[in-house]
């Protein structure tokens, strides 16, 4: 049976939402499921917007089929190549051999490298500010490389204010019946979410976003897009000002607030013990905005989601083969992976008979940009002693100072 949602008197939502999949690219953990959207342009001819995962390709196609009743599909404008969206083109290929495929250059040789069955002159390619006009919708296209693949692009309605947005203010999170941002309690449900989300699979990206919101803001106007359709999470229509700060937030690697984040890494619970020390220290002195992970069992898209968002960071790690503990090196490495910067960071290590965690944690941080390494830190020879009281003070009243800045 169908499922579809109106955005528009003629745009469609006909997308579909995923609660099985356990890991989103085979390395996310989702625990409230993933949309993928999709959107059906009624006008003198018909557009679909992108299509779906082939998990949820019945109900796409099903959708597609509803919202045409019986109409031919003329053009599938493709945002996006990433098959989480584009699975589903041999399906639509199938349904409607005559369709129309608008997209980039690098989307065509993508296309036929994933192997779709594209016929002679079944592709237009677009580019920068090219426009297509359907009846009395005229859209526009906008390149957005590396947003957060080389082919994607945005589309823009001018008649109506509607940008197609790829993968950009996309988010986990299945919408259970709702669309719009407006319908949900988004900063307290799915915020986090959402941060998640462009941190791990656009957060390396943040200087083509950037150009990308430039591009949106110059070309466009912030003010004239009504209405941001994404290809995963809510479409949105009212506070568009709240997720675009979002993302300039994020994309500029500037915190979204001051706060404390303390992850470590600890075999037999010394080091968790330090890290929780630490934490109380700074309770007493009123910093309370804090967050304590332990690397072992915290997956790292989480990590690095809280990294996006705090101001400082506090690393605590045992040294292990004479080395950083691994899960912490894989964090560190992500963090690299992933372009973060502007970062405050203090070090705790720990080791039995030579620890060096600690000097083997800041060589990885200064392979990172704009990251300030307290000279307060901590070196533990097995567990927090009373000997250590001091140096604890001093890296709490450290983190404080710094704060306060
Ligand atoms: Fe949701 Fe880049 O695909």
């Amino acid at each position: 049976m169908f499922n579809v949602r109106k955005v528009t008197d003629d745009l469609f939502w006909v997308g579909g939402n995923d609660r099985r999949l356990a890991l989103f690219e085979n390395i996310h953990p989702l625990y409230h499921g993933v949309s993928y959207n999709a959107y059906v342009l009624l006008d003198e001819k018909t557009v679909l917007f992108d299509t779906a995962d082939w998990a949820v390709g019945r109900q796409f196609i099903e959708n597609v089929q509803h919202v045409l009743n019986g109409r031919p599909l003329d053009y599938l404008v493709i945002n996006h190549v990433e098959p989480d969206h584009a699975a589903s083109i041999q399906e639509i290929l199938l349904r409607w051999p005559k369709v129309k495929i608008i997209t980039t250059p690098k989307a065509v040789i993508l296309l036929h490298q994933f192997g779709y069955p594209l016929s002679a002159g079944q592709t237009e390619e677009v580019r920068e500010g090219d426009t297509r006009t359907f009846g009395k919708h005229t859209v526009t296209f906008a390149a957005a490389p590396m947003v957060h693949w080389p082919e994607a692009m945005v589309t823009f309605d001018t008649t109506n204010g509607v940008l197609f947005s790829a993968d950009a203010f996309g988010s986990f999170r299945s919408l259970d019946g709702k669309l719009f941002a407006d319908e949900f309690d988004f900063d307290g449900e799915w915020l986090d979410d959402a941060r998640r989300y462009y941190t791990n699979i656009v957060g390396k990206y943040g200087p083509q976003v950037q150009a990308l919101l430039k591009k949106a803001a110059d070309k466009i106007g912030l003010d004239n897009i009504r209405y941001i359709c994404p290809l995963h999470g809510p479409v949105w229509r009212k506070d568009i000002g709240y997720i675009v700060d979002k993302y300039l937030h994020w994309s500029s690697y500037e915190p979204e607030e001051k706060g404390v984040m303390i992850v470590y890494a600890s075999m037999y619970g010394n080091t968790e013990n330090a890290a929780e020390a630490l934490a109380s220290k700074l309770a007493d002195r009123g910093i309370l905005n804090t967050r304590l992970y332990d690397v072992s069992s915290t997956h790292v898209s989480y990590l690095i989601s809280d990294l996006f968002r705090y101001s400082h960071l506090v690393l605590a790690s045992v040294t292990y083969n004479l080395g950083i503990f691994p899960p912490m090196h894989n964090f560190l490495a992500d963090m690299k992976a992933l372009n973060l910067q502007k970062r405050t960071v203090a070090l705790v290590e720990n080791g039995s008979w030579a620890p060096r965690s600690g000097a083997l944690m800041r060589e990885e941080l200064e392979k990172l940009k704009n990251m300030n390494i307290l000279d307060d830190g901590m070196t533990l020879a097995s567990s927090l002693q009373e000997q250590n009281l001091p140096d604890l003070e001093a890296l709490a009243d450290a983190i404080a100072a710094s704060l306060a800045q």
